[in-house]
């Protein structure tokens, strides 16, 4: 079948509730994050390569919760999750409560890579990581000024334990209607040590299958592990859906039978992209082959 499809690159930078004042900014980021995701899908022309790149740039930017900037744990630690998948042969890598290494979503597409297993924890996480080549980060050049204000917020009461928002995942399709679906995050503020959330979790945070389309999710991660929210939304998806009313539909069933909030991106195999959110804010950019590139929260 011939098929003329446009190379399109989404990027969310985390549901939630950024202020007024940081939204633009953030934004922005987002756009930035999706033009560099859509040059490494020309390059490489690849949707998996395109995911990898704008999450990348994304775990770079201290605003955002992944990479440098991380939410914290309970001890003030850095347990870092990310997943990669692609939806022609459902390969998939990711890790979980790993400790710092620069870009987690670089070790996660290694083990999608390497092929054995899908997801490493913790030190095995970080003992594949290094077995691969990549050098372990010190902490301090991680952990911001910004993560630990907030972990003490928490701590001493003034804020409340839980999701840190801003969480950073992408969608693309690429000419031939391959899908790919990257995400990474910190998780919570001073969130239990060894509590996983959804992103590295197939099927819950992170989910791509060329039969129908891709997507990423940020918010709740229990109540989006509960719902299996990325696969329901592949599966309204190969129902027929369009990606925005999927991503509306997934969303609103998060609302009403969790009472969670988040949000979603979603491509499908067509190209077509949507989003959709519950929260205040969800930063977003938009890079597609013969238009502006744009953005919006
Ligand atoms: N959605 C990110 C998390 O809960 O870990």
């Amino acid at each position: 079948m011939s098929r003329s499809i446009v190379p399109v690159v989404l990027v969310h930078g985390g549901a939630g509730d950024v202020p007024e004042a940081k939204r633009a900014s953030h934004a922005e980021g987002c756009r930035l994050a999706a033009i560099a995701g859509l040059a490494r899908l020309l390059e490489a022309g690849s949707a998996l390569e395109a995911v990898v790149r704008a999450v990348e740039v994304l775990e770079d930017d201290p605003r955002y919760n992944a990479g440098t900037g991380a939410c914290l744990d309970e001890h003030g630690a850095l347990a870092l999750d990310a997943a990669v998948m692609e939806g022609t042969e459902l390969r998939a890598g990711a890790v979980c409560s790993m400790p710092p290494f620069r870009n987690p979503i670089d070790v996660a597409r290694a083990v999608l890579e390497d092929g054995r297993h899908v997801l490493y924890a913790g030190e095995g996480a970080a003992r594949f990581a290094k077995d691969r080549g990549f050098v372990p980060a010190d902490p301090a050049s991680m952990i911001t000024d910004a993560a630990r204000e907030r972990l003490r917020a928490v701590l001493e009461g003034r804020a409340h334990r839980g999701w840190a928002g801003g969480t950073v995942g992408a969608v693309a399709c690429d000419a031939e209607g391959h899908v790919a679906a990257a995400t990474s995050t910190g998780g919570m503020v001073g969130k239990r040590a060894g509590r996983v959330g959804d992103s590295p979790i197939l099927g819950a945070g992170t989910y791509a299958d060329d039969a129908s389309g891709a997507a990423s999710a940020t918010g709740e991660g229990e109540a989006i592990l509960r719902l299996a929210l990325t696969r329901h939304v592949c599966e309204l998806l190969a129902g027929g859906a369009s990606p925005d009313d999927a991503a509306r539909a997934a969303i609103a069933r998060l609302g009403s039978k969790l009472g969670a909030t988040g949000g979603l991106i979603v491509v499908d195999a067509t190209g077509r992209v949507g989003h959709a959110r519950n929260t205040q804010t969800m930063s977003w950019g938009l890079a597609r082959v013969g238009e502006a590139a744009s953005c919006g929260h």
